[in-house]
């Protein structure tokens, strides 16, 4: 089974703080979102593992350690994903980054996926799907399948806020996969926004009503 951890530096339920108040403007959200995701990339790559290498200083030759594990690819879902995408980068520049966009349609509500553009040869990255609201789990399970479909093996999901109904869905339907969130908040309410949550993610990042 894999891990669902809450991501609780203090750093990171002080950032979400500032941007669960409705009077953060969209300059702020968009900043503050980055810093969290930022914080939350260096706890999900703490178990990246090390290999060693012989490093020659200026006093002597060492033995070091450097990366070894598969090379990151950073996933977001459209559209609200994009807004953590540069504060992981900043800890991972090298990280390549997928793009996965659904819509849910208007009748049957279930997701559906309309773009998918990944690096070649999943199977031998990790992924890291990444979305600010992890509600149903309805995108997140669409979006774990797309990048299974594909041949990817390693996959984490890092939201910000998480519902309880949407990482139950989420575990039972990927139990191999990771899953990461700075807070898990109370219930969905009856138009699926999360309580107390921070509204519409994707709104709040972009400017849009
Ligand atoms: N998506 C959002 O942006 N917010 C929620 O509360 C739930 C889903």
């Amino acid at each position: 089974m894999g891990k669902f951890e809450i991501l609780d530096h203090p750093l990171i339920q002080h950032k979400l703080t500032i941007i669960r108040n409705e009077n953060c403007g969209t300059r702020e959200f968009r900043q503050v979102v980055n810093e969290i995701a930022e914080l939350m990339a260096y706890e999900v790559s703490r178990d990246m593992p090390l290999e060693d290498v012989e490093v020659k200083t200026p006093v002597a030759v060492a033995t070091e350690k450097q990366l070894a594990g598969k090379k990151v690819v950073i996933v977001p879902i459209l559209r609200a994903g994009l807004g953590m995408v540069d504060g992981i980068l900043e800890l991972i520049p090298a990280a390549k980054v997928g793009h996965i966009g659904m819509y849910r349609d208007e009748e049957t509500l279930q997701p559906h996926e309309y773009f998918v553009k990944m690096p070649e040869d999943l199977g031998s990255r990790e992924m890291i799907i990444v979305d600010p609201m992890l509600a149903t789990g309805g995108s997140a399970i669409m979006a774990v399948d797309a990048l299974k479909k594909r041949g990817a093996k390693t996959i984490k999901f890092v939201c910000l806020v998480a519902a309880p109904e949407g990482v139950k869905a989420l575990r039972e339907k990927h139990p191999d996969i990771d899953v990461y969130a700075a807070s898990l908040d109370d219930h969905l309410n009856e138009d699926g926004y999360i309580v107390p949550g921070l509204g519409d993610a994707g709104d709040r990042l972009f400017g849009t009503k």
